[in-house]
């Protein structure tokens, strides 16, 4: 039996854009009217090309941003997307990792602090249980004890975003929305954070909204596809429907784009797994 963990219905954002000296007021229809579900322990990618909405939406599912119209469930729970009043448990259990993870970890705290903070603020955690579970997560995103107490510029372009990745779970989320996670890292690199996603899916149980632009991340990670081309979902379907026949002309033309991942550490990987 499957369970439902992310239901959107008909999401629209609008951006009004005041007028300037010799413009008029204008409005960007950034969200169409899109429609999503993913059950727990699935991936659902968003891709498309620069502008066409993911970030947006990315923003209205972890409740960041409002929506203009449209209705969300989160754990078959409705959540109130448009008047977008953040409850306490609705920060613990949706979470949001970036592209950029330098851009959002605080560079004067030390990574222990990093991973304690989302325990501090939301549950009644001793310091003692924030450290063992702090160090219990390092472990978990491949780091060790001895970079508890370091700061974010001690580590590589990876390692920050496996941090990212560990303070985000810190809440035991049920959903994790990935924007563009691993677009800012070099070839292996990614495809080391790839496979480490997948891990902690496998051992969490844990949902997936992965935004990203490269189709070969995206054929790696994914169960459905979603593709949006200017606030459209144009093509939404489950991986291999959607690889195996692309509909729309926009996906076809994706899909002729050459692909960048390192394909051939992530087959390996599959490979290694499907043996053991
Ligand atoms: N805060 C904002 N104000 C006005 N327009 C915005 C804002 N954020 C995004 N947009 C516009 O909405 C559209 C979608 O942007 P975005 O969701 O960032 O796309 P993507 O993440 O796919 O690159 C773009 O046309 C963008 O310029
Ligand atoms: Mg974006």
């Amino acid at each position: 039996m499957s369970t439902t963990v992310l239901e959107g219905k008909n999401i629209v954002r609008d951006y009004h854009i005041g007028g300037g000296l010799f413009t008029g007021p204008r409005t960007v229809h950034a969200v169409k009217g899109v429609s999503f579900k993913v059950d727990k322990g699935k991936t659902l990618a968003i891709v498309g090309e620069s502008g066409c909405g993911k970030s947006t939406l990315a923003r209205i599912i972890t409740l960041i941003d409002p929506a203009t119209a449209g209705d969300l469930f989160i754990d078959g729970n409705k959540v109130d997307i448009v008047r977008n009043p953040l409850t306490k448990e609705m920060r613990r259990k949706v979470q949001i990792v970036f592209q950029n993870p330098y851009g959002s970890l605080n560079p004067r705290q030390k990574i222990g602090d990093v991973l304690g903070e989302p325990l501090l603020i939301n549950t009644d955690k001793s310091a003692a249980e924030r450290r063992d579970l702090a160090m219990k997560m390092l472990k978990k995103v491949g780091l060790g004890h001895e970079h508890y107490n370091r700061y974010p510029h001690m580590f590589s372009g990876g390692q920050r975003q496996r941090i990212a990745i560990a303070r985000a779970l810190m809440l035991n989320p049920s959903l994790l929305v990935l924007d563009e996670p691993v677009s800012a890292l070099d070839l292996s690199v990614q495809a080391q954070v790839l496979n480490l996603l997948a891990d902690l899916q496998d051992e969490f149980q844990l949902t997936y909204v992965f935004i990203s632009h490269d189709l070969s991340v995206v054929r790696y990670i994914a169960d459905d596809v979603m593709v949006m081309y200017f606030g459209e979902a144009v093509e939404y379907g489950s991986r291999d429907e959607v690889f195996a026949d692309p509909k729309h002309s926009y996906t076809r033309t994706l899909f002729a784009a050459t692909p960048r991942a390192d394909v051939a550490s992530i087959k390996a990987r599959l490979a290694k797994k499907k043996a053991a």
